[in-house]
């Protein structure tokens, strides 16, 4: 999904220090995420970082050089490192061992990535990944006290087990902390930081024999719209998606899902397993499925077909009773949408409903574009205008976050 103006990491320039760490090979996600969310970065490496990652695979994935000595066989005129990091919006060291933790507390400046580190002023993030010895090491933890003083961001690591297989605090965190993290160098808002959000989008696919299925139109690029926003804005994201032609979202959680029964199994157990702040149903599961789908192929023949069809289960309906959250839905109508958006609401126990139209040309279902109204509970109704899903997407967002009841 394009998200040009609407991303606050497009066109920002990012210096990535990679250090000796077991976890080096992460930064390759990282990298990938930064670019696809707009950003450059190049990157420089100690000489243990590169016992672990190679300098191909970092130059191929920045599309940039990549730095790592200070003292190159063939010296440019000037400090041509130096002035390069001068011109970096942040530093992300990352993954951070102990001893450049260590030593960017204490001034030392031995090395490149120590060197620039004791140069650059620009906002600096750390995420350090270590054994839990290293990092409960009393020198470790006075580091990171001295650089979080010095206005520097350093990340607890995660707890879990390690490479050496011990138990503790020592992994590098999570892409969604690592990336929120990055986000707040940049001071972006993120209203959805440390909230859960359960997303559903897509269509269903109810089989009528091995070949064939009765579907509808949806794109799921509007729950897919929610689903970044969500994330743009700090929340752990879990997308489940039917059968769409998108390229999966980073940063999330995905389940992928065919069929009616198939979405409602997959909710029921991630409900069963978290608690979710906000549910947004902007999937388009079937109203009815094929009552006896045959085992083989239906033969063609010159009667008429006639095909059974049952109730399918109502998701929404289903799984209200079990869940806490803020519950937004979607009302895809043809006529009479404000009642029977205003009856879906109560019937389903929403909290807000989304409406659209699927037949007005640039709405609704298979669109980049969408125009809709949000009606909360309280009896208030909010109309956003024609845009790019991604924009109407956010939108819908920030209305939910001021309206919530
Ligand atoms: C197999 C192996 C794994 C290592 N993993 C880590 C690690 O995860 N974190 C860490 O702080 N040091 C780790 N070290 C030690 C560092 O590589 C070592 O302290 C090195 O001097 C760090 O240099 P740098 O900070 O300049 O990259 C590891 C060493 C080895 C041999």
């Amino acid at each position: 999904m394009n998200h040009d103006n609407l991303n606050p990491l497009a066109g920002k320039k990012i210096l990535l220090c990679v250090t000796g760490s077991v976890a080096a090979y992460k930064s390759c996600d990282v990298i990938r995420t930064l670019r696809k969310d707009g950003a450059t970065v190049q990157v420089a490496m100690t000489s243990a970082a590169e016992k672990f990652i190679g300098v191909a695979t970092l130059a191929a994935l920045t599309g940039n050089d990549v730095i790592t000595t200070m003292f190159p066989k063939s010296p440019k005129a000037g400090l041509e490192h130096i002035e390069l990091s001068m011109t970096m919006d942040a530093l992300v060291v990352l993954p951070a061992t102990a001893n450049i933790l260590g030593k960017a507390a204490n001034g030392v400046a031995d090395d490149l990535v120590s060197s620039l580190l004791a140069v650059c002023e620009q906002p600096t993030l750390f995420a350090p990944a270590m054994n839990y010895k290293m990092w409960e090491n009393p020198a470790t933890m006075q580091a990171v006290a001295t650089l979080r003083q010095r206005g520097k961001l350093v990340l607890d690591p995660e707890s879990g087990y390690l490479a050496s297989l011990h138990e503790g605090a020592g992994r590098l965190p999570k892409l969604t902390v690592i990336m929120n993290a990055i986000r707040e160098l940049f001071e972006v808002p993120l209203p959805l930081k440390g909230k859960r959000v359960l997303v559903m989008a897509g269509p269903t696919r109810e089989p009528i024999d091995p070949v064939r299925y009765i579907s509808n139109r949806s794109s799921g690029k509007m729950g897919f719209a929610l689903a970044e926003s969500a994330r743009d804005m700090g929340a752990d994201v879990y997308l489940v998606t039917g059968p769409v032609g998108l390229p999966d979202p980073a940063e999330m959680t995905l389940q992928k899902v065919k069929t009616v029964s198939e979405m409602l199994q997959a909710v029921q157990q991630e409900l069963a397993n978290n608690e979710y702040d906000f549910i947004f149903m902007a999937a388009a599961p079937a109203d009815y499925t094929v009552t006896e789908p045959s085992t083989q192929k239906i033969k063609r023949q010159s009667s008429n077909l006639q095909l059974t069809l049952s109730a399918a289960p109502d998701i929404l309906k289903t799984m209200r009773p079990k869940a806490n959250a803020t519950v937004i839905a979607f009302a895809l109508e043809t006529e009479n949408g404000e009642s029977e958006a205003q009856r879906k609401m109560t019937d389903k126990g929403a909290d807000f409903i989304v409406l659209n139209y699927a037949n007005k040309p640039g709405e609704g279902f298979d669109s980049s574009t969408n125009q809709v109204t949000v009606f909360t509970k309280n009896g208030d109704k909010f109309h956003i205008s024609k845009d790019r899903k991604d924009r109407v997407g956010k939108k819908i967002i920030e209305i939910v976050l001021s309206n919530r009841p």
